[in-house]
């Protein structure tokens, strides 16, 4: 894939995350959709450190079941934990690679990762699985005939439903051995629908398209996977740690997550 050009008058999703998560990877144009989005949902900056925090407690639980291998699609901007860090930590033969069609995410995570063997940065674009998991620097870094954790987390939000996404999904799907996983986070309607929809409505005139599921819809993105325990949840309750963040607060149940073991 060609590197697109970085447009700072255009927002992009990865750095209104990043300025949402209190980045400085970001531009004015970012930051301006992100304080409308906090406006709409204040606690927004708790939805995305609960969904880092989830991201941490399935790539340890990856890891804890024999899977130490991660395709992170959709990785955005380098942050505090990232999926190598967590990955590492927990066992020092892990491998990584993290895939964004963001230009600006690419450059970061390349500039953060220098050149450790065990971590890549591919530039590409999750919708086409044949062309991302054939990528020379991937297939050095991943072995496709090991168990792989799959990680879609706050990106298949991004994509419609239609034969696009079918294809991607089965295209992972068939292309990981036995005993992988499949790890999605996603926004939903939750307890709070009219401020998602808000932010969806802000999201599609940014020129990304916000697509919140239900349970059901997200449920069905794990067509030829077994849900591991326990099961489609919010966030927070996906194997909760002591130390997160309190599971009643409503505004972090704007996110489903779900872990799917082929
Ligand atoms: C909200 S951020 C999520 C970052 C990280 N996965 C997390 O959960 O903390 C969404 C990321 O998905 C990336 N993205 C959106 N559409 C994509 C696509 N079709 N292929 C690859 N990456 C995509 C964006 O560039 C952005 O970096």
């Amino acid at each position: 894939m060609r590197t697109p050009p970085i447009d700072p008058n255009r927002p992009s999703s990865a750095r209104v995350y990043d300025a949402l998560l209190g980045g400085t990877h970001n531009f004015a144009v970012d930051r301006s959709v992100a304080g409308r989005i906090m406006e709409f949902v204040p606690e927004i900056g708790a939805i995305a450190r609960a969904n880092r925090a989830v991201l941490h407690r399935v790539v340890r639980h990856a890891v804890a079941h024999g899977v130490r291998q991660f395709v992170d699609l959709g990785s955005g901007i380098p942050t505090e934990g990232n999926t190598h860090e967590v990955a590492l930590a927990a066992d020092p033969g892990a491998r990584v690679a993290y895939v964004d069609v963001d230009p600006t995410a690419v450059l970061y995570a390349r500039e953060l990762l220098g050149d450790d063997p065990r971590t890549v940065v591919v530039l590409g674009d999750l919708r086409e699985p044949g062309a991302v998991l054939a990528d020379p620097g991937l297939r050095a870094v991943i072995d496709l005939g090991q168990p792989t954790a799959i990680l879609m987390f706050a990106v298949l939000h991004f994509i419609p439903d239609g034969a696009v996404l079918d294809a991607a999904l089965s295209g992972y799907r068939e292309a990981v051995a036995p005993g992988s996983l499949l790890a999605v986070s996603h926004a939903t309607g939750g307890a709070d629908p009219a401020a998602v929809d808000r932010v969806a409505d802000l999201y599609n005139r940014t020129g990304t398209p916000l697509v919140p599921r239900d349970e059901r819809q997200f449920a069905a993105l794990f067509d030829g996977w077994e849900l591991v325990a326990p099961g489609v949840v919010h966030g927070p309750r996906w194997h909760p740690d002591p130390d997160d963040e309190p599971v009643e607060n409503p505004a972090t149940f704007l996110t489903l997550v779900g872990v799917g073991r082929r």
